[in-house]
């Protein structure tokens, strides 16, 4: 089946931008099926940097087609500023980009809203989002006034349906800010916005089945990591999306059938962003160090990232509700020089031994992992490219992960371009 769907197995950050950059070289289509501006992919190549947020990785791969398709939730303002930054930098984004007309928008007063929620009850109602308005957004969508691409395109249709969100959220969006200026600032940013966005748009779910019919090969990107899932992850700590594989068909309108394999991302230690949850996280000399080595700071807010052990029941249960067929390890180069190295292998809850990561809210809160302690081992040349010549603990390190995941690596990742990768196997991904 020529398709492949590359997510996030942990909270986000794994290195998707990377492998997406590396194995997008065999794809004709890189398609983002949801999340939004919240996303920061980083790929590395020739000394240059790009963080992408809206746009898939395959951007940077010339004459890759793009897709923004409808499971995304798209900001006017953003994309509209990412493509002008890629353009500004000789990426040519015109005619290889295409956004979905169903893609639901992101307007000023789902930011104040977004803020509004994360700044309104202190501590027990704080999510840590990104501020990009995202929940609102697909709130919207849900309660069913949300506007659509292709809403914004006709005017008419538009107005009208800005004047209704306008009133439906005055009493809130009247504390932070004056209607009519919110008003007359997106009715003068649609003027400019509309023609921009008008040549992108199109019926994103035609293109990519015809592009499947004639055996194109097709590769689905998570914005997110799946322990961000709204339903998998740990809610209420979580996106207001599903990044898990299940989620391409209603975010891509591709049926099930068209879904080839899954590769699942994992990095060789855990990070998360925000509040929640994290049970592996590390508040001592050795989560600095990590954050540090790792650059663990928020591709799009720059704030630190939680740094922790390898979380195993976390990657497990991501195996498991994505149906993940092949795993890419990343980030081993940042393990050097910290030893011991621990794993989770379970949580102990109550007294009793969890395997699976829990779904009460309690359980997930108060488990103490349960470690393997493991040998650390020195620096990994960026340059090594087979398995053979990683030190032998980081060989351990790896191996003994796949024994407890239950699946082999298909590549190991130990530097930020896409060169500095290990090939473990012969298998095609697609
Ligand atoms: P994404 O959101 O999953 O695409 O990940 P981010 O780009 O937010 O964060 C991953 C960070 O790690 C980026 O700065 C990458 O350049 C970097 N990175 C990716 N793979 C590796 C690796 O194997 N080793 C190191 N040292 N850095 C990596
Ligand atoms: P990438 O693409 C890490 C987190 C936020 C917050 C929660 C909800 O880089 O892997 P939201 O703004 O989505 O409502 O915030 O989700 N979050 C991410 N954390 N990487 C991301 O994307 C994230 N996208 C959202 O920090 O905890
Ligand atoms: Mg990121």
């Amino acid at each position: 089946m020529p398709s492949v769907v590359v997510l996030g197995t942990q909270w986000g950050d794994e290195g998707k931008g990377k492998i997406v950059h590396l194995l997008g070289k065999q794809a004709d289509y890189i398609v983002r099926y949801q999340g939004g501006p919240n996303a920061g992919h980083t790929v590395v190549f020739d000394g240059k940097k790009f963080v992408l947020h809206l746009i898939p990785a395959g951007i940077l791969i010339p004459k890759k087609i793009c897709v923004i398709a409808n499971g995304v939730v798209v900001d006017p303002l953003s994309i509209h500023e990412e493509i002008k930054l890629l353009e500004q930098r000789d990426i040519k984004v015109k005619g290889r980009l295409f956004i979905s007309e169903l893609a639901h928008l992101i307007f000023p007063y789902h930011k104040i809203l977004d803020a509004a929620k994360e700044d309104a009850g202190g501590k027990s109602t704080k999510i840590g989002t990104t501020r990009k308005g995202i929940g609102p957004t697909y709130a919207d969508k849900v309660e069913r006034v949300g506007i659509r691409l292709i809403d914004y395109l006709e005017p008419d249709t538009f107005s009208r349906l800005l004047e209704q969100n306008l009133s439906l959220k005055a009493h809130i969006i009247e504390k932070y800010s004056s209607i009519d200026k919110l008003r007359a600032e997106i009715l003068e940013q649609a003027e400019y916005l509309r023609p921009f966005l008008q040549p992108f748009a199109c019926d994103t779910s035609k293109l990519l089945n015809e592009a499947l019919h004639k055996k194109k090969k097709v590769m689905f990107e998570s914005a997110q990591g799946t322990l961000l899932d709204i339903d998998f992850g740990t809610y209420p700590y979580v996106t207001s999306s599903n990044p898990i594989a299940g989620s391409v068909g209603a975010g891509c309108g591709v049926g099930p059938s068209k879904i080839g394999s899954v590769l699942g991302i994992a990095k060789a230690y855990t990070t998360r962003v925000g509040e929640g949850p994290m049970p592996t996280e590390l508040k001592d000399a050795v989560g600095e160090q990590l954050r540090a080595t790792g650059q663990e700071f928020g591709a799009t807010t720059g704030r630190p990232r939680r740094c922790g052990w390898f979380d195993a029941p976390v990657v497990r249960r991501s195996i498991m509700v994505n149906g993940i067929k092949d795993l890419v390890l990343t980030k081993i180069d940042v393990l050097a020089n910290v030893d011991p190295i621990k794993i989770c292998v379970a949580y102990k809850y109550k007294g009793k031994l969890l395997k699976d990561f829990p779904n009460s809210r309690a359980a997930i809160m108060e488990c103490e992992p349960v470690y393997e302690t493991v040998p650390g081992f020195g620096a990994i040349s960026s340059e090594l490219r087979n398995f053979k010549d990683l030190p032998s603990n980081a060989k351990k390190y790896v191996l003994r992960l796949e024994k407890i995941l239950g699946l082999k690596f298909t590549l190991v990742s130990l530097g930020k371009s896409r060169d500095e990768t290990i090939s473990t196997s012969k298998k095609s991904i697609w």
